[in-house]
């Protein structure tokens, strides 16, 4: 697999970075990202449009210089994908801007961030969480600037590393600090709920969560093809807890079945019907 750094297609494990080039990204982690794929026998990008536009926004409202325009962005990431055309399998291609040089307190970018886009082959999950679903445990954190896709994942693998080891669990869930209750977000997904109406709830868009890719194409095939309401409105650990499903969302996960929060059964334990139906519809939408 080839990746993209400081101009040149190079084999991703012969990827250096230039740490003195990049104090803001490196050292301060003033660093965005956006982790798309290109499914093995597509060779397009999944919803690479809405990936770069999430990236530019990301950039916009953390003040970040981009490194290119968003026509030049596209061609590099032209040549990336044409590059890795023969590869056969999944491409995860982690499109990074990385904050750049610095001023001398290493807290003032000078100049444009910098491009790097990571190819590699996307985390493999065990298929355990398909079959059995998965373990979660709750964790009272709420990420700062949510609505930006940047690379601190500190909190959550402090979970990971206490918690989710602790009580034998395989991930976490963020609940809002400020009442404990409320569910927000997965460390890297986006979290649903089925009640017992057949309605839909997941965490609306009100600058606390990121807005998940597979989460929007989620609620489309919900409302346009599969004829289910979707709420966007908040729900508490307890309502989660009693509810007949739960599935998290995201761009390397595309639907995946919980049965297990903080060590409560969700329903009858087993991965949920309309929960197992989404994710096959998913996968049918992106062929
Ligand atoms: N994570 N919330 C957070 C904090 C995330 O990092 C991600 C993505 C999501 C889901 O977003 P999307 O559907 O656009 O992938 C929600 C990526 C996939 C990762 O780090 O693996």
């Amino acid at each position: 697999l080839f990746s993209w750094y400081q101009n040149e297609l190079i084999p991703t494990k012969e990827l250096k970075i230039n740490f003195t080039d990049d104090i803001t990204g490196q050292l301060r982690g003033f660093r965005i990202f956006t982790a798309c794929v290109r499914f093995g026998s597509n060779k397009k990008i999944f919803k690479r449009k809405k990936h770069i536009k999430r990236l530019y926004k990301s950039a916009k409202s953390i003040k970040m210089k981009s490194p290119y325009s968003k026509t030049d962005l596209n061609k590099i990431i032209d040549s990336v994908v044409e590059k890795n055309k023969d590869y056969d399998g999944d491409i995860q291609f982690d499109i990074i801007f990385s904050g750049g040089k610095t001023s001398s307190d290493g807290f003032t970018p000078l100049g444009l961030s910098t491009l790097i886009i990571l190819s590699v082959k996307p985390f493999d999950f065990p298929d355990k969480f398909f079959k059995e679903g998965m373990k979660l445990v709750t964790f009272a954190f709420q990420r700062p600037f949510a609505n930006v896709k940047y690379t601190f994942y500190l909190p959550a693998i402090f979970a990971h590393l206490t918690i989710v080891k602790d009580q034998e669990a395989d991930g976490i869930i963020f609940v809002d600090p400020n009442d404990n209750e409320t569910i927000l977000e997965g460390s890297s997904f986006n979290i649903f709920m089925i009640n017992s109406n057949d309605q839909i709830l997941t965490y609306p868009l009100n600058g606390k969560i990121l807005k998940g890719i597979t989460r929007s194409i989620v609620i489309k095939i919900c409302e346009k093809f599969k004829d289910l309401e979707v709420l966007e409105q908040s729900f508490t650990k307890n309502e989660l807890i009693n509810s007949k499903e739960v599935f998290i969302t995201s761009t390397t996960r595309d639907v995946m079945p919980v049965t297990n929060v903080d060590g409560f059964i969700i329903n009858d334990g087993k991965p949920g019907k309309l929960t197992m139906e989404l994710r096959e519809a998913l996968i049918e939408f992106r062929r």
